[in-house]
């Protein structure tokens, strides 16, 4: 086909022929910059193929004159993660958990592993960042049931509370008051406002009063004089404060009125029977670092 070339009369450039309703196309010659990263390119390419495994052949493929390869490459990386964590794990297992809190490569190694088995084993129950929910306490802040050294905590994870374990904690829970004939719905009421008045919150100060003789009569030996807690009173019966904002069933009247009538015992599964000790000492680390640890 005879091409029409002729010079665009604006720019001086001359146009490659073609024509779109009366646009034409001009022939400017390639950047240069453009053309040399162009060929470097095809410079680079060949080498590599010479070196670096490049072209398929059927089922195989050149292999290059290196003779590396992305499989042996990754056996090889994974070999050197897994000595680099043997070196961590083997630390671990021979120390306590409050040794492995001490050393600072050993504690952010197990602070790590803690997160991931957290988060698989326990955010079920226990909230993401272990922030609790309605029967599950959390176990961010400074209230324990059994305790908040790394020795108890370890404790608790491994042989659960009222679980299927000859070392489990408790086994006994809250009782139940009302169910059980203990107190009548009249002391029920009081002592409730008795507890409610240990956060400031007696809708009835008579009541509150009254409730007090109920409660020293009835609970302080597991929950401590004025509700302070077993762990604080020094009782190992699980028994939570009750002069702080953080609940486990709930502190608003009527939740109080059910966990006294009715008692309450939550359970915690012995976590020894199915994760190693290894595995259970980073947990303990972790949950020890999240907020609470004593
Ligand atoms: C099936 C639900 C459930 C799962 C899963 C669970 N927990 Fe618990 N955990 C509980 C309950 C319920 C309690 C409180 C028991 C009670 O009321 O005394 C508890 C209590 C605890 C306590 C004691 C808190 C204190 O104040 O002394 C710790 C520590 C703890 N859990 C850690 C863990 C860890 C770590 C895991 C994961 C390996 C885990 N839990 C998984 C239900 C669970
Ligand atoms: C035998 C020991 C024991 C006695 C006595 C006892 N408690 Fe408890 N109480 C517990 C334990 C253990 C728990 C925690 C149960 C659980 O976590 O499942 C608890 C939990 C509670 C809770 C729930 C707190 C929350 O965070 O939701 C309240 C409220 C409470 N007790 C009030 C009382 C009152 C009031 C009395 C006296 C009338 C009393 N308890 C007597 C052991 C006891």
């Amino acid at each position: 086909m005879a091409r029409n070339i002729e010079k665009d009369a604006l720019s001086g450039v001359e146009t490659t022929g073609h024509e779109w309703d009366g646009l034409k196309e001009l022939n400017n010659p390639l950047p240069k910059w453009w053309l040399y990263v162009f060929y470097v390119c095809i410079a680079w390419s060949l080498v590599y193929y010479v070196l670096y495994p490049a072209w398929p052949l059927g089922k195989s493929h050149t292999t290059g004159v290196l003779g590396w390869t992305m499989r042996e490459q990754i056996v090889e990386d994974l070999n050197k993660a897994k000595q680099a964590q043997s070196k961590f794990t083997s630390a671990i297992a021979a120390k306590s958990v409050d040794e492995i809190q001490k050393d600072n490569e050993l504690r952010n190694f197990a602070m790590a592993g803690g997160r991931t088995m957290f988060n698989e084993n326990c955010a079920a129950c226990h909230g993401a960042g272990g922030q609790g929910a309605k029967g599950f306490p959390s176990l961010a802040d400074d209230v324990w049931l059994w305790g908040g050294t790394t020795a108890d905590i370890y404790k608790t994870i491994q042989h659960g509370i009222r679980a299927d374990d000859p070392d489990t904690r408790g086994p006994a829970g809250m009782t139940a008051f009302g169910k059980d004939g203990i107190l009548n719905a009249g002391q029920i009421d009081q002592v409730s406002e008795y507890v409610l008045s240990l956060t400031n919150r007696a809708t009835d100060a008579a009541k509150a009063t009254a409730g007090q003789a109920v409660f020293e009569e009835n609970c302080v030996a597991c929950h401590g004089e004025k509700g302070i807690g077993s762990v604080k009173a020094g009782i190992e019966v699980g028994a939570p404060p009750l002069n702080t904002a953080s609940w486990i069933f709930g502190g608003d009247k009527a939740t109080l009125m059910e966990t006294i009538t009715n008692g309450r015992a939550g359970v915690m599964p012995n976590w020894a029977k199915r994760l190693d000790d290894v595995t259970i000492k980073q947990l303990a680390v972790y949950v020890h670092n999240l907020g609470g640890g004593q």
